[in-house]
């Protein structure tokens, strides 16, 4: 397989930027960070400009870390109103529907209303300044009026994928003490329906929940039946006396713009806390650079507004660049397999970027439901959210983008608020499966586990040695946590969890989690919640959750199950148990296998030795490495003989 793909000699010629102009850039970005993001943080427009640029330290005593502290600015007159002037008429988001039927071109003027109008609304039911307003939301354009209406107003949103259970969803509502819950009747993807104002409706039934929440707020997409309480307001209702202007609240750069959960290796998820000017800015010089985004392009991410790269790179990213944003309310495969390149056709997408999991459940299905279409209209393609494997980039290249788009490989995180590590599709010589190189100002490093720099050619804990604007700020309420989980492991450096190498170029390849953090479909999800969710079943004595390798899914969740003494093993309790990991934490986390464990292999202090659990659930137990420290040796024999994956 060709392993190096040099830049198009006639992409380069029109591109933002190219190889010459990567390296001064980056140099200068490094060279004189300050300096480089005073200049760029003018891509903004603020209402009162900045003089402080960067105020950081990564001391325990004194975490902090400002960007542009002293200026003020609002996110949502940035991603609509300072287009209206020359850009009212253009299309801001293309929506389109899971029903191939359905689909709508929202202008800026008409964003601009919108949002408005949802602004009021939210004012109308009390929400202020600094309040946290919790989005259980399909993708539908309200999901970003939402957002954006929170930004106009200064409210914090903490949106939380559909597909969490409402058990996770009640956790998430009482960790942020969320007044307000914005949700749809029901959503739709692949023709089947989500309830998702039911599954609020158990939320809000959920011991604490109710401390904090006052009102749900619900958007009707249909003629379906929903329960009603005194707190329900159908937004069709409340907004309709409201005004469609609403006037951007004055925001300083280091207010909060909205909390994210994200799993961790440990404990419950984190609310990962993003403010708004510096997130702002990288959101959309990011976008900017990695996508190559010209005048007109029609650019389309898949990801749900759920995760991240729905916040950066659905909404806030393109929207700020003034650019055409396409939000896709239904999955890969319906009603075909065809259906991501059809609405490339439909579109005429440029820039596609959506997840190695979706490229490798549509390779799977062959090349002609990809050939059936015609792609002319596509630029450049993306990848984010696990490691790419070549043999999956190679179909992405060549089948779905006939060798004429660049992909970027975006390597980044919640926590980083944007993509760090990414080709720009103009300038970098592409390796599959390679992140390649730093964005400007990203200053990555590798380092041993005693916290030595290594040099050159090596592999090593991928650190980020100095703080950019897109960088999360704290975890939300738990300052220390923040600390612990990303910078005491090596001082004065930013820790990622992921493992990486560099190779003789300078490329990044990343290896994956160092920690019990696993990445299935993309998705995060720490061992520990799902552990933890076992355990609270009333058969359940002991379980320890490790990835394996998935051909679709990158890793699949591999549950080992200690029942209580007494209880029977049986097909009906495997199946409550993959029912109960469901319904605590939601469909994402469905344990892929559940074998029944007698025993745990445990160090003589206790310790459940997962390295082993790991090598057994990958089939690659003839290897399993130093077990010298196992107190029972017999425990290892019956999970070997008794393993799923052979
Ligand atoms: C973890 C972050 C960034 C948005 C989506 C996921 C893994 C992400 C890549 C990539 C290899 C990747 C890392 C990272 N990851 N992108 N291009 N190559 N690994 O965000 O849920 O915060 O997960 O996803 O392990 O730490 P997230």
């Amino acid at each position: 397989m060709k392993t190096r793909y040099p830049v198009h000699p006639e992409f380069a010629t029109h591109t933002l930027c190219d190889n010459d102009k990567y390296l001064s850039m980056y140099q200068q970005s490094i060279e004189n960070n300050e300096a480089f993001w005073g200049l760029h943080g003018k891509r903004l427009d603020w209402i009162k400009p900045y003089i402080q640029i960067k105020d950081v330290s990564f001391d325990q005593q004194d975490l902090h870390i400002k960007w542009f502290a002293d200026g003020q600015l609002n996110v949502s007159y940035n991603c609509i109103d300072r287009h209206l002037p020359t850009k009212a008429d253009q299309t801001a988001i293309i929506w389109e529907g899971d029903n191939p039927a359905e689909s709508k071109n929202i202008s800026y003027a008409e964003l601009h209303q919108e949002v408005g109008r949802f602004a009021n609304t939210l004012k109308k039911l009390g929400v202020i300044k600094g309040d946290r307003v919790t989005l259980y939301m399909p993708m539908i354009p309200e999901a970003a009026y939402a957002m954006l209406a929170c930004a106009r107003i200064g409210a914090i949103h903490s949106v939380v994928f559909g597909g969490f259970s409402p058990e996770a969803l009640g956790d998430r509502i009482i960790n942020c003490k969320s007044k307000l819950v914005i949700t749809a009747d029901r959503g739709v993807r692949g023709a089947k329906s989500i309830g998702l104002k039911a599954n609020v409706d158990k939320a809000t039934k959920k011991a604490g929940v109710k401390d904090y929440l006052e009102s749900v707020l619900v958007i009707k997409t249909a003629d379906h039946e929903v329960d009603w309480y005194d707190h329900d307001h159908w937004y069709h209702e409340v907004s309709q006396s409201v005004d469609t202007f609403c006037e951007p609240a004055i925001m300083n750069a280091e207010d909060p713009l909205f909390i994210l959960y994200t799993s961790g290796s440990t404990g419950q998820p984190k609310g990962v806390l993003h403010t708004s000017g510096g997130y702002l800015l990288y959101a959309s010089m990011t976008h900017e650079y990695v996508f190559d985004i010209q005048p007109g392009d029609v650019y389309w991410c898949t990801a749900d507004v759920g995760w991240i790269t729905g916040h950066s790179y659905v909404v806030y990213g393109p929207l700020a660049n003034g650019g055409t944003t396409l939000m896709f309310e239904g999955v890969p495969n319906y009603p075909d397999h065809s259906r991501f390149w059809q609405i490339c056709d439909k579109h005429q997408v440029n820039i596609c970027y959506t997840a190695p999991t979706a490229i490798r459940a549509l390779m799977k299905e062959g090349d002609e439901p990809v050939k059936s279409t015609s792609r002319k209209s596509l630029r450049v393609l993306g990848s984010v959210g696990e490691p790419i494997n070549p043999e999956a980039w190679k179909w992405y290249y060549e089948v779905v983008g006939e060798a004429r788009s660049p992909i970027v490989d975006t390597w980044w995180q919640t926590e980083t608020g944007g993509i760090m590590i990414s080709p720009l599709p103009g300038a970098t010589a592409l390796k599959p499966g390679s992140a390649t190189r730093p964005f400007f100002g990203i200053k990555p490093a590798l380092l041993d586990n005693e916290g030595n720099e290594l040099n050159g050619v090596a592999s090593g804990n991928l650190v980020i040695t100095d703080s950019w604007p897109g960088q999360m700020r704290t975890v939300y309420g738990d300052h220390a946590r923040f600390y612990t989980t990303y910078f005491a492991a090596f001082k004065n450096v930013y820790t990622t969890g992921d493992g990486a190498k560099r190779d003789e170029d300078g490329y990044y390849w990343i290896t994956g989690r160092t920690d019990d953090v696993l990445n299935v479909s993309g998705h995060r999800m720490g061992t520990a919640e799902v552990e933890s969710a076992l355990v609270a079943h009333p058969a359940v004595a002991e379980a320890a959750v490790v990835g394996y390798p998935h051909d679709i899914k990158g890793q699949g969740i591999y549950a080992y199950v200690t029942l209580v003494n007494g209880m029977a093993e049986s097909e009906t309790l495997l199946s409550e148990l993959v029912n109960w990991v469901r319904s605590e934490i939601g469909p994402i986390a469905t344990p892929d296998k559940i074998q029944w464990a007698p025993g745990l292999p445990k160090t003589r202090s206790g310790k459940i030795m997962r390295r082993i659990l790991r090598k057994i659930a990958a089939n690659e137990h003839k290897n399993l490495g130093d077990t010298s420290t196992l107190a029972e040796p017999e425990v290892v024999v019956n999970l070997i003989n008794n393993r799923l994956n052979k």
